[in-house]
């Protein structure tokens, strides 16, 4: 046997076992996941006082790679990954070239061979992700796509939505959604509120998000053809997606750990690295987001990591959108969430672990015998402030930067490998 976790606190929502158990790990796989184990193996790690959670899975991600790998590339975004406990990522389409075609699926697939972290592409709805012509999702499902979006600019005709919702369903891939009208936004880089006002820069109106999630589950709905919702970050979307989920839309959504952590208040410090899209929002937001995943309506926690270089970080309203998020993501949540009493270590698993496997059609996210063995080990209690210096990814756009969290990875297993240990 390769390794042996011994007496780590175990949580495996899936199959609805929490306490403190051992875990067997042979050939890439779990052999078994039980108090007690004996059995011999090659490696045997004291994980008491620590807890174990199957590898998370984040679904929301941005690579740069091909194209833009000044800030990021599949080796470093899966260092930052594992770094973070993250053992899948789901990457976002808007690459240079974008992802609409096998060969650059290919190319992508290629190259994680050589990464830390499993990497799973996502294609674009449209050609060029210009809102005009469907893609082949059959041909981007062979190459191995696992889902379709066109992350960073919403699909605006909702005929087109709506046969893309249809031909991706029957292709198996899942059609995600960047909720923005930009008529709406027309240049805004922040809130529209009392911050943007007193900074006097343009906001963009929170109806812009609004509008298009309820578009979207309302074709949903009419189709009965499956949704994912990006990056939820208003409290109307999120009531939107309440409603249109109870009355039988098949509607999934996920939403990203600073939008349940930071309002546009901080924007006051006229510093990019809190700006990005969605932007941050207000107090009434961020209740309404904590409601919705502690409550179990939003599906998984994300992080958006979208990786910008300093000199481009660097002008307040010039930059462009977008945090790193990828080695910070289960420490805010623990923080934020689980050490505030809001929300149980289970449901954490399902919104990090579980879920986004489940509308991704992932193997793994439990510790089933023959499961693939990707784990992630750590310290609820270790505190640790946000240094961007320390990041693995090769940008330092972190909006949590300063800030101390209560929670920290020790250990990220991968197809039954150590792939990182923090020592
Ligand atoms: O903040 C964002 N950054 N939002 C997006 O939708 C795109 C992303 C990026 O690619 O930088
Ligand atoms: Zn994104």
């Amino acid at each position: 046997m390769d390794i042996l976790l011994k007496n780590g606190y175990v949580v495996d929502a899936a199959n609805d076992f929490e306490g403190v158990a051992d875990i067997l790990v042979d050939k890439g796989r779990i052999v078994k996941c039980a108090p007690g184990i004996t059995e011999p193996a090659d490696k045997v790690v004291d994980c008491t006082g620590k807890t174990i959670i199957p590898g998370i899975c984040d679904m929301h991600v941005h690579f740069r790679d091909p194209g833009q790998t000044h800030k990021e590339d599949i080796i470093t975004g899966c260092e930052a990954a594992v770094a973070g406990g993250v053992t899948a990522v789901a990457c976002m389409p808007n690459t240079v070239p974008v992802v609409d075609n096998a060969e650059t699926v290919k190319y992508i697939i290629e190259k994680a061979k050589g990464a830390k972290a499993r990497v799973y592409p996502i294609g674009c709805i449209t050609k060029g992700q210009n809102g005009e012509e469907l893609c082949n999702y059959n041909e981007l499902k062979a190459a191995g796509c696992v889902a379709v979006s066109d992350d960073g600019k919403p699909v605006l005709n909702a005929r087109l939505l709506a046969r893309a919702m249809v031909k991706a369903h029957y292709a198996g891939l899942r059609v995600i959604s960047h909720c923005e009208d930009p008529q709406v936004i027309a240049g805004g880089i922040m809130n529209s509120g009392e911050v943007s006002k007193e900074l006097g820069v343009k906001g963009m109106h929170r109806i812009s998000e609004d509008i298009s999630t309820a578009r979207e589950i309302v074709i949903a709905g009419d189709l009965e053809m499956p949704i994912h919702i990006a990056h939820v970050s208003t409290s109307t979307s999120m009531l939107l997606v309440r409603l249109g989920a109870r009355y039988g839309a098949m509607v999934t959504s996920e939403t990203a750990p600073h939008y349940f952590m930071l309002t546009d208040e901080k924007l006051r410090l006229r510093d990019a690295d809190y700006r990005m899209n969605p932007p941050l929002r207000t107090e009434d937001d961020v209740t309404a987001i904590t409601e919705g995943v502690c409550d179990g309506t939003i599906d998984c926690i994300v992080t958006d990591h979208a990786p910008h270089a300093p000199e481009e970080k660097a002008d307040f309203e010039k930059a462009p959108n977008g945090v790193v998020g990828l080695e910070t993501s289960l420490a805010a949540t623990l923080t934020a969430l689980y050490h505030r009493g809001k929300i149980t270590l289970k449901r954490i698993v399902r919104l990090m672990c579980v879920n986004p496997r489940k509308i991704l059609g992932i193997a793994g996210g439990n510790f089933g015998e023959g499961e693939p063995a990707d784990i992630t080990v750590f310290d609820i209690n270790e505190e640790w402030i946000v240094d961007p210096e320390k990041l693995h990814s090769k940008s330092k756009n972190t909006c949590f930067k300063g800030m101390k969290l209560k929670g920290r990875v020790k250990m990220t297993i991968v197809d039954g490998k150590i792939v990182y240990e923090d020592k």
